[in-house]
């Protein structure tokens, strides 16, 4: 613990405005109980694809039919990766010995053997398609609940106009969660892209709802950053900015923005709607596939706005991942112990990694 005695600094261990309790980190059991994004939908298909996810290796492919499925990518009989087998109508049929399964994991064959072996199934994992995004479900197979997928129904609406991209990223997925509720480095890492010195101070307001952490933020009556000021052709003009960023699950966090004009030509308030969406399936406790997201309510057929989005979002995110890497190269490279600061406004990340704790370690106490 350090030894600075400052008011604005948090004592995280000591502070009364935290249930007693541990902060989730890169050394924290990875949550299984929990519905993750695999892949998006056009990944998958009758070619068979292997993706490390929680620390286990899955291979994915379509039906005949078109139903996505997922099964450990390791053959029961000597670990083979069956994603380098092949597929056989719906079956897949392993690389080295031929052993043979079908879409639940069910041994069906297995070439060397007069019958077919019994308790020789590999895993299957369930699967949720919702508009582009392959949902699966690594934990206890009878707490996969579809109704637990989280909602993301814009990213199908036609009301919404999306660009997207994806990154892989050498850090561990609480710090990029922690990265989504700082807003406080909008500013410094990503200049004149995404935040404002004004939008960094103004007030925010923090809360829990159930295990997510959501904060509102309004500032009124100052122009735009740079990412929003073309598309609503707002640059320089004052306008009211509301937001809400939600850390919504281990696998999501999504950031609604609203730009309202109140000079807008018509004589009329005019709203502007971003709605942003992050996804984030660990790999390992210190990697993770990131998916992003930027969808609009407005001007769906304007071309350069798709390609400013675009440009603009995967530029700030890449500053994001680079910082991230950065950071956990230090932590696992620097020899010399160090206990970071937490300031005030890091509130909302503790509050995360709190809620993230409490999730891991209730999932340490269940039977798997
Ligand atoms: S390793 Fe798959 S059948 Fe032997
Ligand atoms: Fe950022």
């Amino acid at each position: 613990m350090n030894s600075v005695v400052d008011s604005s600094i948090i004592d995280i261990e000591n502070a009364d405005n935290f249930e007693l309790g541990g902060f989730a980190d890169h050394n924290t059991p990875l949550i299984k109980d929990c519905w993750y994004v695999a892949a998006l939908t056009h990944e998958v298909s009758r070619e068979v694809i292997s993706k490390r996810l929680l620390g286990v290796d899955v291979a994915l492919y379509r039906t005949l039919a078109g139903k996505a499925v997922a099964v450990r990518n390791r053959c029961p009989h000597r670990s083979f990766p069956l994603s380098k087998g092949k597929l056989e109508g719906d079956v897949l049929v392993c690389g080295y010995h031929g052993m043979a399964f079908n879409p639940s994991g069910h041994c069906v064959k297995m070439p060397a053997l007069p019958i077919v072996p019994t308790h020789a199934d590999v895993r299957g994992y369930p699967v949720v398609e919702r508009g582009p995004l392959v949902w699966i479900w690594l934990g206890h197979p009878d707490r996969a609940d579809e109704s637990l997928v989280p909602d993301t129904e814009w990213l199908a609406s036609p009301q919404w106009k999306t660009v997207n991209g994806f990154f892989p990223i050498k850090a561990d997925y609480v710090s990029m969660h922690e990265n989504l509720l700082d807003q406080t480095h909008f500013p410094f890492l990503h200049p004149g892209a995404i935040g404002t010195p004004e939008y960094a101070r103004s007030k925010l307001d923090a809360r829990m709802d159930g295990d997510s952490v959501v904060i509102d933020r309004a500032l009124l009556n100052s122009p735009p950053p740079g990412v929003y000021a073309m598309p609503t052709g707002l640059a320089g003009k004052p306008v009211d900015r509301f937001s809400e960023a939600r850390f919504v699950s281990p696998a999501l966090h999504r950031a609604f923005a609203r730009i309202v004009d109140n000079n807008d030509p018509s004589g009329k308030p005019r709203t502007y709607r971003f709605n942003i969406t992050h996804i984030f399936t660990p790999e390992t406790n210190q990697s993770m596939h990131y998916w992003w997201f930027c969808s609009r309510d407005f001007k769906h057929d304007d071309a350069a706005i798709d390609e400013h989005l675009s440009t603009a979002s995967a530029k700030a995110y890449l500053e994001d991942v680079d910082a991230l890497e950065w950071i956990m190269d230090n932590i696992l490279k620097d020899s010399e112990p160090q206990f970071d600061l937490h300031f005030a406004p890091d509130k909302p990340g503790l509050m995360m990694r709190q809620s993230l704790y409490r999730l891991a370690m209730a999932e340490v106490g269940k039977t798997s």
